[in-house]
């Protein structure tokens, strides 16, 4: 076994992008391109990953983090020359590196597996993965000599009429001897078009070394797609969202209308889950079996247990359990845990809470930054009132508490376990257990008002 190297292409700018986010960067299924490549190459059993950044250079790394190491590439001279930069973490090492461009963010990891298999079996110094399409404008065109060997790759702008013809494209992705590559990058020139040193052009600098080239052809040319304009990828998000939306449903999920229904790739759901039209299920999310999501429900990075209903509502970085039912219009934000058999109904916003098994807030409240215990019933219009212009409070309400509607929580404060709050207080104070607090002004009933306001006229 050799030992295994990656490099990822990202410096440039993506001018055709006209984007002030740097190219790779673009989000296909809300995970920026250059992380899918990353996510997927990281599979396999690779001994470094190298990625070369420019510009949006900081934007990269911290989008990567350490699941990679990075060589910088000052000035954008193509391709050949950003794989350069990878010469000091590299250059020295025995092994294959596959080279693969940030702006393909539809490459699985199982077709770079199967390129490797093919490079290591086919002895080759260099092979290429290659993918055929009717429509190869742009793309670098694969040139074989007569007997089907390839010879050299000609990119678009630099090709002749008949060699545009040519419907076998370059993906962008190869394996190289890695020895081979680094001595072969120096004699590449810039005499082109573009005046750019061409990666590609490796292929033709090794060849006429005599060393032995391959090509490897992938029968899927949608998962090469290189992202280079804003329709290209609104393509990549389409064909990413068919994979991610076919694989639920293989996977015993009802997705009522795929077209409509956006999953990210780090989402995961159990079996006979129904999502129903205009929801957004996005980040690291795991949702368990026989839930119902949406219509018209946004959930990201969240955990979400079994049976659970979020009807038109949004959900974000929080947990929720079993046998919830969320909406419709329903804000849960960050960092809310709400538990098994919880009720969080129409306008209903909660922020920082903890709900307790069984309780429920079902209409027109605001519960933020508060610890409400199990069986805990809010009425309508609660309101935690955590912020004084300055600092947030916490609120808690204990176990069994019954809240009265169109109540004011004044935090910090503490409602005892089983305690009553009557309707329309506004508790400034601790309530003990057991207790029935009233903090409103008494009422007062004027007899006969009228009659008298009616002879004053
Ligand atoms: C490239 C290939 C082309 C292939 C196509 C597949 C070259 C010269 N051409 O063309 O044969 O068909 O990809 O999608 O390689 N980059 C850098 N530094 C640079 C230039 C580019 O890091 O100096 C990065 C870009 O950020 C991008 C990738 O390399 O992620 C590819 O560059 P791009 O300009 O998109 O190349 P294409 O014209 O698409
Ligand atoms: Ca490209």
């Amino acid at each position: 076994m050799y030992n295994r190297y990656a490099v990822i292409l990202a410096a440039g700018q993506g001018t055709r992008m006209k984007s002030k986010l740097y190219k790779v960067l673009h989000p296909v299924c809300k995970k920026p391109m250059v992380q899918h490549v990353v996510d997927q190459v990281v599979k396999l059993n690779v001994t470094e990953v190298v990625t070369i950044i420019g510009h949006g250079a900081e934007q990269v790394k911290a989008q990567l983090g350490d699941s990679s190491k990075y060589a910088l590439q000052e000035e954008q001279l193509g391709t050949a020359h950003a794989v350069m930069q990878a010469e000091e973490t590299l250059g020295k090492k025995e092994g294959i590196t596959i080279v693969v461009c940030g702006d393909t963010p539809l490459i699985k990891h199982e077709t770079m597996e199967a390129l490797f298999k093919y490079h290591e079996e086919s002895s080759a110094k260099a092979t290429v993965l290659t993918a055929r399409t009717e429509n190869p404008f742009g793309y670098g065109r694969v040139i074989r000599n007569e007997n089907g060997h390839v010879e050299k790759i000609v990119e678009h702008k630099d090709a002749t009429e008949k060699e545009r013809e040519i419907e076998e494209i370059n993906t962008g992705t190869y394996c190289f001897d890695n020895k081979a590559l680094f001595d072969a990058l120096k004699r590449v020139g810039n005499d082109n078009v573009q005046g750019e040193y061409y990666l590609p052009d490796v292929i033709e600098i090794l060849k006429k070394d005599g060393a032995p080239i391959a090509a490897y052809q992938t029968a899927d040319f949608e998962e090469t797609l290189g992202v280079n304009d804003r329709v290209a990828l609104s393509q990549a998000e389409a064909i990413m969202r068919k994979r991610i939306n076919e694989s639920h449903m293989r996977n015993g999920v009802t997705i009522i209308d795929p077209a409509n229904t956006y999953i990210g790739p780090d989402v995961l759901i159990g079996n006979d889950t129904i999502i129903y039209p205009g929801s957004i299920i996005s980040g690291v999310c795991s949702i368990g079996s026989q839930c119902t999501i949406g219509p018209n429900s946004e959930i990201e990075n969240c955990r979400v247990g079994s049976n659970t209903t979020i009807r038109h509502s949004a959900a974000f970085d929080s947990e929720i359990g079993s046998d919830v039912q969320i909406g419709p219009f329903a804000h849960i934000r960050p960092k809310s845990q709400i538990h098994g058999h919880v009720k969080i109904g129409n306008f209903v916003e909660v922020k920082k809470a903890v709900f307790g098994e069984g309780s429920k807030a079902s209409h027109l409240s605001y519960i933020g930054d508060a610890e409400v215990g199990s069986d805990v019933n809010i009425g309508c219009g609660t309101i935690t009132v955590n912020y004084d212009g300055k600092n947030k409070y916490l609120t808690k309400i204990e176990d069994g508490v019954f809240v009265g509607c169109n109540s004011n929580l004044v935090a910090p404060v503490t409602i005892g376990k089983n305690a009553y709050i009557a309707a329309g207080s506004t508790i400034t104070e601790d309530v003990p257990g057991d207790a029935l607090s009233i903090a409103r002004a008494r009422q007062v009933n004027k007899e006969n008002y009228v009659e008298k306001l009616n002879k004053k006229k």
